[in-house]
Parts: structure tokens; sequence; C-alpha cells
């Protein structure tokens, strides 16, 4: 069965390009956007993992370790990220996982057989500090994935934990969020003493 939101991301032991890890000591304190591509040496990926390394402070600042995977070795990784480094101009410094057993990729049910069965698809989780899940993204091989939508998506996860919100569609940092309907009215105006508006009962928004 596929793994699904709320559930603890299963921790595994991997070679990586900077060293063996285990995990859930890996991510620590910090979270986690573990993503997979289909192989090293190919065009999207190459561009991807270039994404990745050039947002490096952007990942930082909302204290999240990339980790990418692909079925190849720690060997081709490292010659990869030279080419990676060249093409995207940037330097990569996250870890990159080995899993040419395809172990990793089979229990975060990366690999769709209908599509490619020793390749992952370009899946997607973001993993808190508790170790849960808390997005799955799964795109195709051959489109790369909206860089801007990864942080977007961590900053409106990490703002609903902090202030007990929800965030409406598109919402960006600064935008107007969405009190969740288990907070009660009088709840609300202790949360938000600058004030709400009630647009229904059920959708009120604020300033935070
Ligand atoms: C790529 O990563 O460039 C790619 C992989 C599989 C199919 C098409 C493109």
């Amino acid at each position: 069965m596929s793994l699904r939101i709320g559930d603890t991301a299963p921790d595994f032991q991997a070679e990586t390009t900077t060293g063996s890890i285990q995990f859930h000591d890996w991510i620590g304190d910090d979270w986690a956007f573990f993503f997979s591509h289909p192989a090293d040496f190919t065009p999207v990926c190459t561009t991807e993992m270039g994404r990745t390394a050039q947002l490096a402070e952007q990942f930082v600042t909302r204290h999240v370790k990339p980790i990418g995977l692909s079925t190849d070795t720690v060997v081709e990784h490292v010659k990869w990220i030279e080419d990676v480094n060249d093409t995207q101009n940037t330097i990569l410094r996250f870890p990159i996982i080995a899993d040419a057993d395809l172990g990793i990729a089979k229990l975060y049910d990366m690999i769709h057989p209908n599509e490619s069965a020793t390749a992952a698809v370009r899946s997607v989780f973001i993993i808190d500090p508790n170790k849960k899940i808390r997005l799955t993204m799964t795109y195709p091989m051959n489109v790369g994935r909206n860089f801007d939508e990864i942080l977007r998506v961590i900053d409106a996860l990490q703002t609903g934990d902090k202030f007990n919100v929800a965030t409406p569609a598109d919402w960006v940092p600064g935008q107007q969020v969405i009190i969740p309907p288990s907070v009660t009215d009088t709840k609300a105006a202790m949360s938000f003493p600058h004030g709400y508006k009630t647009i229904r009962p059920y959708l009120r928004t604020a300033k935070l």
C-alpha cells in the first residue's frame, strides 16, 4: 500500500553522495524534502537537481533538508553531480541516495511498474521533524517539478502549524489565511485580536 499523509515516513539506512545515513537520524529536528528521479545523466533530472542546489538558502531558511534518490550508484551520482554543477551553474551539496537495488524506491512506492520496472517516477515527500509525511506529490518522468510550489507548500504547512490556520488557493506568505471551522468565534477573536472577516460562517479570513 502506498504511503499517505500522516503516516510515519519509513526509516532506512542508505549510501549517499555525502556518506552513509540513517534517514530519521539524518532528518533530526529539521524537515525533509525527499524526492526521487528516474536516472542520472538525464535532462529533466539534471535541471531539477540544479534547481534544488540553487535554492539551498531557501531550504535552509525553512529548516528543510533536501535529499534526492535515484536507482543508480554513488559513483554514477558523483560523476553526474559534476555535470549538474557545470550545466546548471551551481554547487550541489545535498545528498543523493544510491538505490541501485530499488529497496528504498519500493519502500516509498516510487516505482510505478506500468511506467518503468527499474526507474523511479518523480515522487515528492515533505516530512516534518516528527517524521510524519505531510505532503506527497507524484510527477511523471517527462515533467520537471515546480520548485516555487514546493517552497510555497512548505511555507503553508509551517504557517499552518505555527498559527493553527489553513491557507486558501494559491496562497503565498503575506496573504490572508483561513480560520479553520474547528476554531470557535470566541477562540478566533482571541487568536486574531485585530479582527477577522466572516464571509460565511464556515469561511473566515484573517491577516497574520
Ligand atoms: C529526464 O529525466 O530527463 C527524463 C527521464 C525519463 C523520461 C524523459 C526524461
